[in-house]
């Protein structure tokens, strides 16, 4: 349970919040790298952390990143042309560079000092790992890329798309870390039905695809670098347990449980604004190319990349139409239409409404990865307002971690459990 003070803290992330600062002391994902390919190219429009953001790419092939709102009288500069190394605005002409230099300003007689004078807000930007990167704090901070295994692969070997989710971050976030819940997510798809007695207990999806009951499940978390580990033990009675091991790093990312085949994950929670997310979504192999049908399996809607409205990202599946789901009164799936436990999660999440009340919550033992997550985001806001720097933010390194599922001795502790090695690449 947090207080109204600290919930405000907690998901606020405008310009001049302390979450909002915090956010972005660090690379934040602002597109994907096919939104902005060709010089000269359409530029391309989004919402990030509250703001209005503006990209293109120059006749040059260089990317610029820039507050949306033209310093002239405020048009929104995704109208404007892209043309000859400059995005010229589309009502009196004036054209910026990937600097926020003015390069030219038609018809205006005191053109010369103008031009010095004035300037576009221009954001850091690069490209890495199929995504474009913008960074939105002061000048004189630099903060390092983070090193996820996924930016340094091939291309070919991931698999990345975004879609909006309704509501504030955290909730996402918090889902993606709520390792003890999975199971029941899963069971509610594919097992049966849940009974009076059963709900009463923790659930676990047997490997055969029977229903179980368990013995136990625990959450544990580690505090590291990049963030928080955090393992799910289960507890079946026998000599070893299964874990699940998750990763949640500063400031909005989480891993998923790895997939068949070897397929890993990352999930960016990247706020829009505080009632909004933008989720980029990314699936990859370590090892080798993703095959045809993994890629086609996921540009339907499979694995965790929802199906989207052509042309959107917005999800198919959404809040405005219910979903799409058809109660079945018996049997198991009673959300018969949403087909997979992440795209549930999302809607269960999105149930909360825009901007949780946590005033209200009880939380439990198991949910101590959730209260970390908050204390630590919280903390660290605060650290930064009195001074001190978010130390992730100059660890990228300390990102190049993977979830795993171990099989741990029964007596086992979080202590055993390291985050997957993962060789260097040159
Ligand atoms: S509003 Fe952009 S140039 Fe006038």
């Amino acid at each position: 349970m947090l207080t109204p003070e600290e919930n405000k803290l907690v998901t606020e992330i405008g310009p001049d919040t302390p979450m909002g600062d915090l956010f972005r002391r660090f690379w934040v994902p602002v597109f994907h790298a096919r939104e902005l390919v060709d010089p000269d190219g359409a530029p391309a429009r989004t919402r990030l952390l509250g703001e209005h953001i503006v990209g293109f790419r120059d006749t040059s092939g260089r990317l610029g990143i820039l507050e949306a709102a033209c310093p002239h009288r405020g048009v929104d500069l995704s109208y404007g042309v892209n043309e000859e190394n400059g995005l010229r605005c589309g009502r009196c002409g004036w054209k910026f560079d990937v600097e926020g230099n003015i390069l030219d300003m038609p018809y205006e007689p005191d053109a010369e000092s103008l031009m010095k004078t004035i300037k576009a807000v221009t954001y850091g930007v690069q490209e890495w790992g199929g995504l474009i990167w913008a960074y939105m704090g002061p000048k004189e901070e630099s903060p390092e890329r983070p090193e996820f295994e996924w930016g340094q692969l091939p291309e070919d070997h991931r698999y990345i798309s975004k879609f909006v989710q309704e509501c504030n971050y955290l909730q996402g976030l918090e889902g993606g870390i709520d390792s003890s819940r999975i199971s029941f997510l899963y069971d509610m798809l594919f097992g049966d039905p849940p009974t009076v007695e059963t709900t009463a207990d923790h659930l676990v999806q047997g490997i055969e695809g029977t229903r179980k009951k368990e013995k136990s499940q625990s959450v544990s978390i580690k505090t590291t670098d990049y963030g928080l580990m955090v393992a799910a033990s289960i507890d079946e009675g026998q000599e070893t347990n299964d874990w699940q091991v998750n990763q949640w790093m500063m400031p909005f990312y989480t891993t998923p449980k790895p997939e068949g085949d070897g397929l890993l994950g990352c999930l960016a929670w990247v706020p829009v604004d505080d009632k909004n997310t933008m989720v980029y979504v990314i699936t990859y192999h370590p090892n080798r190319p993703m095959t045809e049908e993994e890629l086609e399996t996921r540009k339907a809607g499979g694995g965790n990349h929802p199906e989207l409205n052509e042309g959107t990202y917005k999800r198919k599946r959404n809040k405005e139409n219910g979903y799409m789901i058809e109660r079945k009164t018996s049997g198991a799936n009673p959300l018969a239409t949403i087909s997979n436990e992440f795209e549930l999660a999302l809607v269960l999440e999105e149930s909360m409404g825009a901007i949780v009340d946590r005033t209200k919550e009880q939380l439990d033992p198991n949910d101590i990865a959730i209260m970390e997550t908050r204390r630590i985001l919280m903390k660290s806001a605060i650290d930064l307002r009195e001074g001190t720097e978010p130390a992730a933010a100059h660890n990228g390194a300390a990102y190049n971690v993977r979830a795993s599922s171990p099989v741990l001795k029964r007596d086992a502790s979080i202590d055993q459990v390291e985050d997957k090695p993962i060789p260097e690449r040159e």
